[in-house]
């Protein structure tokens, strides 16, 4: 069929294969910033542990406010660390009671006697770089777990807005592998068909679009543009609103929306917890003080959408399952396609060295939607 093209490997296509092999082989990005949690739930203090991209990770807020993340395994025996205790300075190991600073040193072993001079801080837990940005807590996974070099890159730079604590916050599981939490998030084709609802869309309500998009950090946008019409959402804002959409690896989208003086940011981080389970975060900041009385109301929407997307991703494990050759068509899928681009460009840079250089090219594609 003209126009389309089978998933490079690694892609979708590749997902119940890799599921079988060994985590390395799993099509995640490493060296790359993931959102992991919603910054203000972590107070000063406070740990908590996670599954990012298949390991087990144990963030925490020292009293001085820096997050911090380690591997959640004990370096000594085994034990999860979470299951110790944090004393907003140091986190002390339920067995033996070894105690890690937030770098990953370990600075206390209560079993050494006076006269056995081991040295402590040679022994390390692995530490992950983590960051209070955005509204999030995003931790750096490195392809190397021993590696201390700095982060390859920084993580996302998002809007002004995104640094005042978020309006609204929504959490979702996807049970899928984070390729198709990703294109499935980002696909412009299935509007019509899965949110289908009286307040949103209907097949009846398809029209043709054109959307000019480009290039942008690790990533590409739907250019500054006027939504269209029948998207309802945008008229509750009033005004004339402009937006521009910008997708970056491994999995951020943040929808930048303009009315006048005020801005709405919405954004949604994509994170794999395993090869067969995504955490999906979505975000949403406004300048605006109207908007905060609504939140009761704009909330049951928002988490309504997104379950929507999680529903259909569910359903489509059933097919997925068969390991089917999949197609990505031009103009529709053309995002998907960068996607896989963009993770291919990336993962070569990281693994021998080829500059990173962004396939995507300034163009308009064209849908029905
Ligand atoms: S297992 Fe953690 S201190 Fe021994
Ligand atoms: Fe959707």
């Amino acid at each position: 069929m003209a126009g389309t093209s089978a998933l490079p490997a690694g892609g979708p296509g590749g997902i119940v294969r890799a599921m079988r092999q060994d985590n390395r082989d799993d099509g995640f990005l490493r060296d790359i910033w993931y959102f992991a949690l919603p910054a203000h739930g972590l107070k000063p203090g406070a740990v908590t542990t996670k599954t990012l991209l298949g390991e087990p990770v144990l963030i925490g807020r020292a009293k001085t406010g820096e997050v911090f993340a380690l591997r959640d395994v004990c370096p000594h025996r085994g034990i999860p660390l979470s299951d110790g205790h944090f004393d907003g300075v140091e986190v002390e190991c339920c067995y033996h009671g070894w105690r890690f600073a937030p770098d990953g040193r370990c600075t206390a072993i209560p079993s050494l006697t006076a006269e056995q001079d081991m040295v402590v801080d040679k022994i390390r837990v692995r530490r992950y770089p983590a960051v209070d940005r955005h509204g999030g807590v995003w931790v750096y996974m490195a392809a190397d777990p021993n590696s201390t070099a700095e982060p390859a890159i920084e993580p996302p730079s998002l809007p002004e807005v995104t640094d005042r604590r978020p309006g609204l916050v929504e959490r979702i599981i996807f049970p899928c592998h984070v390729d198709h939490a990703v294109i499935g998030l980002m696909d412009p084709a299935h509007g019509p068909f899965v949110h289908k609802s009286w307040w949103w869309r209907s097949t009846r309500s398809i029209h043709e679009k054109a959307k000019r998009f480009g290039p942008s950090d690790y990533g590409f946008a739907m250019l500054r543009h006027q939504p269209s019409s029948n998207s309802a959402a945008y008229r509750i804002l009033g005004g004339a609103p402009t937006t521009e959409i910008r997708f970056r690896l491994p999995g951020v989208r943040v929808e930048d929306i303009e009315i006048g003086r005020h801005r709405v940011c919405g954004l949604t981080a994509v994170t794999p917890v395993d090869a067969t389970t995504t955490e999906v975060h979505h975000l949403v900041f406004w300048t605006m003080p109207w908007l905060t009385p609504l939140k009761p109301v704009l909330a049951p929407f928002v988490k309504r959408f997104l379950q929507q997307d999680r529903d259909i991703v569910e359903r489509q494990q059933r097919g997925l399952i068969h390991e089917p050759k999949l197609m990505l068509i031009n103009d529709a899928d053309m995002q998907a396609k960068w996607y896989f681009r963009l993770k291919k460009a990336y993962a070569a840079w990281r693994a021998d060295g080829t500059p990173f250089e962004n396939p995507v090219r300034e163009t308009t594609l064209r849908w029905r939607s």
